[in-house]
């Protein structure tokens, strides 16, 4: 690819944020990379100060939601260098996110070349604090400007980034959605697209209005199933085996999730991938069986959490200090993504 042009913000922002206090999602770093598709190929690849983008109101996106993201995270390794976590991966999902809502594939040289080239201009946003990172968002949205319904034949693709502490800042406490579902039999519930989300909206106000963290997605057919939990994968420890639900299509197939799938199988876990069913879970409780619970997430990391609410009834997971499989798994992640321990999986990529 020919080398990037870049518009510098004349004066960088860096100086003007505290990087020991980094809400999530708030903070933006300096510059975002930009494309478009148009005429049939990615073309007019940019860097560009971070900031407004013209919007023609008719694109669209902003009325039949064909818009997609990623999210990915760059981290500090012990030398001080950057390195990002998986990003084929995403630029991979990103792909088959695309391919569902009928929109074109990212190229290496705009998702990977685009990535590096803002990296390498913005690597000082990457933070030093342990517990924090760089949290990467490619999203990729339709802007012809036509009112009626058919596929876009223009998109356009960015990058931007945002220094970041935690997600979670607590063990969660989650219901179990009895009202709403996520995702239903070859739908979109794989794919990251924004409608999943905007659609989660009303039942996570519901949820959190009642006190709740976050909701636990049955599946859409027999709300039998469990499916995920707000922004994050589900994984339990049921007596000493670790067991998470199958991603058939309706699950988003998280690269979290496969990592610590991954790691549990490398640290000599059992580990079962299949249908779970509420009801399971449910026995598993009141067998004394359910050891631990926790979401996988890029924003997420390895959240525990720390009661489960089936209709009214609620089900506290033990404490903290008695969860192994969470602890030792987290931990694996975080030293792999840290550079800790040796990436052996081809995992990092180091900018
Ligand atoms: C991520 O973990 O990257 C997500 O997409 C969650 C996000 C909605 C904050």
């Amino acid at each position: 690819m020919d080398p990037i042009p870049i518009t510098r913000l004349p004066v960088s922002r860096l100086s003007t944020v505290d990087f020991e206090d980094l809400p999530f999602g708030k903070v933006f770093a300096d510059h975002m990379f930009v494309a478009e598709f148009e005429g049939g190929r990615w073309q007019n690849a940019r860097i560009v100060p971070y900031g407004e983008i013209p919007t023609n109101p008719a694109i669209s996106a902003l009325h039949y939601g064909q818009s997609i993201f990623e999210g990915l995270k760059a981290y500090r390794n012990q030398k001080g260098e950057v390195q990002v976590f998986r990003p084929y991966d995403n630029m991979s999902r990103m792909i088959r996110s695309a391919g569902r809502l009928c929109m074109p594939a990212v190229t290496e040289d705009i998702f990977i070349g685009g990535l590096k080239a803002l990296l390498e201009l913005d690597q000082e946003w990457v933070p030093r604090q342990p517990g924090y990172s760089l949290y990467i968002r490619p999203f990729m949205y339709a802007i012809d400007e036509y009112v009626g319904i058919r596929p876009s034949d223009s998109y356009r693709f960015i990058i931007f980034n945002c220094p970041v502490g935690n997600y979670y800042t607590a063990p969660l406490h989650v219901k179990v959605s009895d009202r709403y579902v996520r995702a239903f039999p070859m739908g979109t519930g794989f794919a990251k697209v924004a409608g999943n989300y905007a659609a989660g909206m009303l039942p996570l106000k519901h949820a959190r209005e009642a006190g709740y963290d976050q909701l636990v997605w049955l599946d859409g057919k027999e709300m039998k199933y469990i499916e995920e939990s707000g922004t994050m994968n589900l994984f339990f420890q049921i007596g000493n085996t670790l067991v998470t639900p199958l991603a058939d299509g309706t699950i988003l197939e998280g690269i979290t999730r496969d990592s610590i799938l991954g790691l549990a199988v490398e640290a000599g876990l059992p580990v079962e991938v299949r249908k779970v069913s509420l009801d399971e879970v449910v026995a598993a409780y009141d067998r004394g069986d359910l050891k631990d619970a926790f979401g996988t997430g890029t924003a997420a990391t390895v959240a525990p959490i720390s009661s489960i609410t089936v209709h009214d009834r609620r089900l506290v997971l033990p404490a903290m200090e008695d969860r192994t499989y969470s602890t030792l798994l987290g931990r694996m992640l975080d030293d792999i993504k840290t550079g800790k321990t040796q990436d052996t999986r081809g995992w990092i990529m180091k900018i």
